[in-house]
């Protein structure tokens, strides 16, 4: 079957759970054979789009289509289409890779024949190959999250949802994922949406991130896009004293585009021009300003610079 152009299509998705409302008039278009990240804090709302989107939870009004098909109307179809990694690891310990596999594909009412089939091929698309008849209580974070994306792919799925497919994982298990994650994407032509709080995930992986924070979409684009549009060059300041002066000094600079601080690591965002040009005046200004620059760094925007822009916070882990 072809997707349509849109994978998947939400309008003013809302979900409220008695007083907190988790997902908040969301919208979101996320194109056939593309990458899409959700990137926000925990909390931000996620989890619970996902489980609009993959049919787990009812929405408390909107409308959503996957597949083509409507996420409420026709929750069956949409599921046909669909395969759905969960953000904390279900796997049942006492079974072997293969048998957690296999009971998936009975789940989904596959013959043995196609369940033989699918099993072998997915185990080497992971490459489990070694430890598939091992209980999966002796899998390693990454191994368990390589059986998880290979239990996702058994019913040979058009969409792919990721919900925090790389958490806890250190950082050569992620890449390790990551590639697999583009692979499908490349050679299979797999829709993948996940969600992350890990903006180095979203930058890397997807074509267009959408920010999510108290269960709004903030704001979505391009990972470059979104960088760019909050300034050219920036200036990264750590330092001593009350920087209230110096902000205040900073702002009454003709170079100075816009400033973000980050209050909890006492890090102040300066957007300019040049930033090579305007490090002098920025260090002159403090000094002057009774502020004592500890760090200071020079960098392009990045993903993270865009979210505390958008949302006032910043993503840590
Ligand atoms: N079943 C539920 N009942 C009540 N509140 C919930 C439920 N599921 C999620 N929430 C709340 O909704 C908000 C969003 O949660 P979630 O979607 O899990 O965020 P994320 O996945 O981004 O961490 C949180 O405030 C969470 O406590
Ligand atoms: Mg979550």
């Amino acid at each position: 079957m072809a997707l349509p152009t849109a994978a998947i299509e939400a309008r003013g998705l809302v979900k409220r759970y008695g007083d907190v409302t988790a997902v908040d008039q969301v919208d979101l278009v996320v194109a056939a054979n593309s990458i899409y990240a959700l990137l926000g804090p925990n909390g931000a709302g996620k989890t619970t789009t996902l489980n609009i989107l993959t049919t787990l939870t009812l929405p408390t009004a909107g409308t959503a289509q996957v597949a083509g098909f409507d996420v409420v109307k026709q929750a069956a179809d949409v599921r046909r289409h669909i395969g759905v990694t969960f953000q904390d690891i279900v796997l049942d310990r006492d079974l072997t890779g293969r048998q957690v596999l296999d009971i998936h594909g009975q789940l989904y009412r596959l013959s043995r024949a196609e369940r033989r089939q699918r099993i072998a091929d997915l185990v080497a698309l992971v490459q489990l190959e070694e430890a598939i008849d091992r209980d999966v209580k002796t899998y390693s974070g990454g191994m368990k999250r390589r059986l998880e994306l290979a239990r996702g792919l058994m019913t040979d799925p058009l969409i792919l949802f990721l919900d925090e497919p790389t958490q806890g994982l250190d950082p050569q298990n992620r890449v390790g994922i990551w590639d697999y994650i583009r692979m499908l994407n490349r050679e299979r032509g797999l829709t993948v949406l996940l969600t992350t709080h890990y903006m180095e995930e979203a930058e890397a992986l997807a074509q267009r991130v959408g920010i999510i924070d108290n269960g709004k979409m903030v704001i979505e684009g391009s990972p470059a896009a979104l960088s760019s549009t909050i300034g050219a060059e920036l200036i990264r300041v750590q330092g001593i004293g009350d920087y209230l002066h110096f902000v205040d000094r900073l702002h009454s600079l003709e170079f100075v585009q816009r400033i973000d601080i980050d209050a909890p690591a006492g890090i102040i965002h300066i957007y300019v021009d040049n930033s090579n040009r305007r490090l002098v005046d920025v260090v002159n200004a403090a000094s002057s300003n009774g502020f004592r620059v500890e760090d200071i760094t020079v960098a392009r925007p990045t993903l993270g610079d865009a979210f505390l822009h958008y949302t006032g916070r910043a993503l840590r882990d």
